[in-house]
């Protein structure tokens, strides 16, 4: 199997109940990082990293990703007559970004279930799959990272980090050995999905990237519904394994769970602190505050 990777995949149709009331009418995805939408975080990870094909699985009340990504007209028009040249590039530049397609997942069943929409799209290649919610500052785009041990190994991959205590329980954990010459690289023997605290299998929590072969679209179409009531992503790559290598991948990089109201807090000031334009007066104020 060994094609490139072309495709990214964002599963998008998710409620966001977790940043209540912001997310009542606007896209979790939509919530600005600073002064941009998260999902254009993933977006632009993604391209840097040369994928040429974008699929967002979408939902009801989703539709300001598709416009934020299409041509405003009214918005370009009005920044030419007043001579605005550089949010003109701004706005332009978002719309010509990829070849976007959109799948519309009629109900959230699940992120296994959100990936399967894909399946028509993307046919017999290998492809990443990026969570919006998952920001990941890197000074190498992560899916990036990922695809180049998808180059060397042909399996799929998945992102990890080390995540200590009980706050294990939010993520799928991955089960296996540290390779013996490079110790980013794990050779996964099983996974769970947020298990208990007690019955994690390590440390090593999955973390929203991931390279998966075509295979995972049989097997998700025949993998029951678990965890939740929902058709998961890690019981389904759980099922691959019996069949496929799997990597695990600690990959270089911060992530920030963008998804969350602390994450999205912690997210903002470091990305604020790094803006040239304001970067410095942003520091002061926060050393002002906490003084
Ligand atoms: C999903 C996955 C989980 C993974 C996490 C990373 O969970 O199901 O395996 O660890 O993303 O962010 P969610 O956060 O959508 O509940």
């Amino acid at each position: 199997m060994s094609k490139r990777v072309r495709t990214a995949v964002f599963p998008a149709g998710g409620l966001g109940t977790r940043f209540l009331p912001a997310t009542k009418v606007i896209p979790k995805e939509m919530l600005a990082l600073v002064d941009k939408p998260i999902i254009q975080y993933g977006v632009e990870e993604a391209i840097a990293a040369g994928i040429e094909h974008i699929i967002f699985i979408t939902g009801r009340g989703k539709g300001a990703m598709e416009d934020h990504f299409d041509i405003s007209y009214e918005l370009d028009a009005t920044l030419e007559r007043k001579g605005k040249r550089e949010l003109l590039e701004v706005s332009r530049k978002i719309s010509s970004m990829a070849r976007i397609s959109y799948v519309r997942q009629k109900e959230p069943m699940g992120l296994g279930h959100a990936v399967l929409c894909a399946k028509q799209l993307i046919g017999d290649e290998p492809f990443a799959v990026i969570l919006p919610d998952d920001v990941i500052d890197a000074p190498t785009p992560c899916i990036g990272q990922m695809m180049k041990v998808y180059d060397e190994l042909e399996g799929s991959v998945l992102a990890t980090m080390t995540i200590e205590g009980p706050a294990i329980s939010a993520y799928g954990v991955l089960a296996g050995a540290q390779d013996a010459s490079n110790p980013r690289l794990y050779n996964c023997t099983g996974m769970v999905e947020k298990p208990k605290f007690e019955e994690a299998p390590s440390k090593q929590a999955i973390i929203g990237r991931y390279i998966l072969t075509p295979g995972i679209f049989a097997i998700l179409e025949k993998t029951g519904f678990g965890a939740g009531g929902e058709l998961q992503l890690t019981d389904g790559i759980l099922a691959l394994l019996r069949e496929e290598k799997v990597y695990g991948y600690t990959f270089e990089g911060k992530r920030f769970d963008a998804g969350d109201k602390f994450g999205m807090l912690q997210a903002t000031v470091e990305f604020a602190l790094k803006r040239p334009e304001f970067g410095e007066r942003f520091r002061a104020f926060l050393q002002s505050v906490i003084a």
